[in-house]
């Protein structure tokens, strides 16, 4: 979704602004500008549709010395990608630049007549030209009076033409950080862009305003009183969020797998044993409940699938997942008897958010699993598990899928320890198996070669099909949502014992069919799935363990993983699946970090 940078201090303003707005790309966007303080009072608006290369472009030109600015990258809402609905918007004194949607941005039109006056289809315009309408020379006061007639999520950075050097930010939902450094002080949508220059930052509370001069930040409630951020320390370096000689971040980020396991799973053992003591989550909260409800979207939302194919036969209570957007909708049966655990890579995802907000509603204590350090979801759960993969830059996500895994892992192996339905030794076994997959994944990652030569014949056709049963669908899910999303190839996953329901009419001569067959206990019932498939024409890439006896005659390609026990197989699998995804959108020369239409970070219902 969109990204927001600002800067005020004694650099090129124009240069931080620019590399911040490259720093952003991945969170993937359609149009890029910026506005600065040009001379005295005057605020110059650049923007263009497309990369920010052009937007560096447009710039070049710009020789003068630039002291403070905003710039934005725009993922399309509400408007056409084109140039006006591009942001910075100015409205008389207001320059702004907004992340999230104003929901009622039709009633603020007509109750401020601003039918006539609007450039562009955006509802940021129309937030601009209010806040100049209410705006008295006092940009903290005229904020406060904006805020109250605002409905919906926004992260907004705006200049005030009569404040030269100053910028004023305000959140609700949308994330922004801000930090002060000895170069000047600065804000953004997320952490990539303030690394290069400070590890210190605060998370921007919602509905504070923001005050940022080239010498301090000063936060304000919206009672006008001051208020003091907490200042948090970034736990990754600026190398972690670099290619470091891979060609794409998706590339280098599946190899980071193993290493993030390790940092996810090691600090976390006691004498062979999970232990979240040091995460101040304490045994009580597995004792008691009586139900799990987990919670997440797309590929977090695929973890939960899998966590719940491990867990429900090993605790003995029911757990059930939902996708964050549909759970507000279903009136879901939680109560203070529930635990509901939510899975979210960056933390911000607004669906996720708002199902986390209900299920506390109703009760529920909410354990949430999340990478980024300070993220709304982390500071509104009752409990988190931060996964440790680092940065995750590529839209496409791959590490954090694996640490997920792992932390429901860990999760189900100390519930089943507190319940009673696991002995130590039973416990430590299993931890065993989950360290294993750590070389499991190795081995695949030394495979990527041959993988890229049986995605080949994958790459001209329009569809493939995902096929497994019981823990192997749940990984077909996430195998098929990584290829469509960055080869545009249209994948899906399917229950192998459903296809006989309808989706097998689909199935033709040398249609694509990637088969995982990793479940001992189900073995057989899957094979003869893969043969009704094959007898149809399918192009078979079978995915079984190596020790596995398969009819040569059944498969066109047959992929190996360790023997490992099933529940522990995904890991390994995991690689095998993003990697035919990588190397699909490769191959088909698509720009495989920012695949279209896609954002990293969605902060849009
Ligand atoms: C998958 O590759 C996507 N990036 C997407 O499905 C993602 O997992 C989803 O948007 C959830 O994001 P989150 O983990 O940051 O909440």
């Amino acid at each position: 979704m969109c990204g927001i940078i600002g800067y005020t201090g004694p650099l090129q303003a124009k240069d931080v602004l620019l590399n911040g707005l490259s720093q952003l790309e991945y969170r993937g966007y359609d149009s890029a500008g910026i506005a600065f303080f040009e001379s005295g009072q005057n605020v110059r608006v650049v923007k263009t549709t497309g990369k920010v290369a052009r937007l560096k472009e447009l710039c070049s030109s710009i020789t003068e010395e630039i002291h403070c600015g905003i710039g934005h990258t725009r993922w399309a809402t509400h408007g056409g990608v084109t140039v006006e609905n591009a942001h910075p918007h100015q409205a008389g004194r207001v320059t702004l630049i907004h992340n999230g949607i104003i929901e009622n941005y039709h009633q603020l039109t007509a109750d401020f007549h601003l039918e006539g006056t609007l450039i562009s289809q955006t509802d940021s315009e129309v937030a601009a030209r209010v806040l100049d309408q209410i705006y008295d020379h006092d940009p903290i006061s005229s904020i406060r009076r904006l805020v109250p007639l605002l409905e919906g999520s926004y992260g907004f950075c705006i200049l005030f033409s009569d404040h030269p050097g100053e910028i004023y930010a305000v959140r609700n939902v949308s994330p922004l950080v801000a930090a002060y450094t000895h170069s000047g002080s600065l804000i953004a949508s997320d952490l990539t862009a303030l690394i290069p220059y400070t590890r210190k930052y605060a998370v921007v509370p919602e509905n504070q305003i923001v005050k940022l001069t080239p010498y301090r930040m000063e936060f304000y409630q919206m009672d006008g009183t001051p208020a003091s951020p907490e200042i948090l320390e970034v736990n990754w370096d600026t190398d972690a969020a670099m290619k470091n000689g891979y060609p794409h971040f998706m590339l280098k980020e599946i190899h980071e797998q193993p290493e993030a396991l390790k940092k996810t799973i090691l600090p976390r053992l006691t004498k062979g044993l999970p232990d979240f003591g040091d995460d101040g989550i304490p045994d009580s909260l597995f004792q008691t409940c009586s139900q799990i409800r987990i919670v997440a979207c797309g590929t977090a939302m695929h973890a939960g699938m899998v966590a719940r194919a491990v867990m429900e036969p090993l605790l003995k209570i029911p757990v059930l997942v939902s996708v964050a957007s549909e759970f507000r909708y279903e009136d879901p049966l939680v109560n203070d008897q529930t635990l509901t655990i939510v899975i979210s890579q960056s933390g911000e995802t607004i669906d996720t958010l708002a199902a986390l907000r209900l299920a506390k509603e109703l009760g529920s204590k909410v354990l949430s699993v999340v990478n980024v350090k300070g993220s709304t979801i982390a500071r509104e759960s009752d409990y988190v598990l931060y996964t440790h993969a680092g940065p995750e830059i590529a839209v496409a996500s791959t590490k954090a899928y694996s640490v997920q895994l792992a932390a429901l892992y860990m999760i189900t192996c100390r519930m089943a320890c507190v319940r009673g339905k696991m002995t130590d030794q039973e416990a430590a076994s299993f931890m065993e198996d989950l360290l294993d997959v750590i070389p499991a994944m190795e081995e695949m990652l030394d495979q990527a070669e041959t993988i890229k030569t049986i995605v080949r014949p994958l790459i001209d056709k329009p569809d493939a099909f995902f096929i497994g049963r019981n823990l192997d669908y749940a990984f077909s899910l996430e195998g098929a949502l990584k290829l469509k999303e960055i080869s545009y190839i249209h994948a899906d996953a399917y229950a192998a014992g459903e296809l006989k329901h309808g989706t097998i009419a689909l199935i033709a001569d040398q249609v694509p069919v990637i088969a995982l067959a990793t479940q001992d206990r189900i073995f057989s019932k899957m094979i003869s799935n893969v043969r009704e498939v094959k007898a149809r024409g399918a192009y078979v890439i079978l995915i079984t363990k190596k020790e596995a006896d398969v009819d040569p005659e059944l498969a066109d390609v047959r992929i190996r993983i360790p023997d490992l026990h099933d529940r522990f197989t995904v890991f390994p699998i995991a690689v095998v699946l993003q990697l035919i995804a990588y190397y699909a959108s490769l191959l088909k020369g698509l720009d495989v970090d920012q695949p279209r239409n896609l954002a990293k970070s969605v902060t849009v219902e």
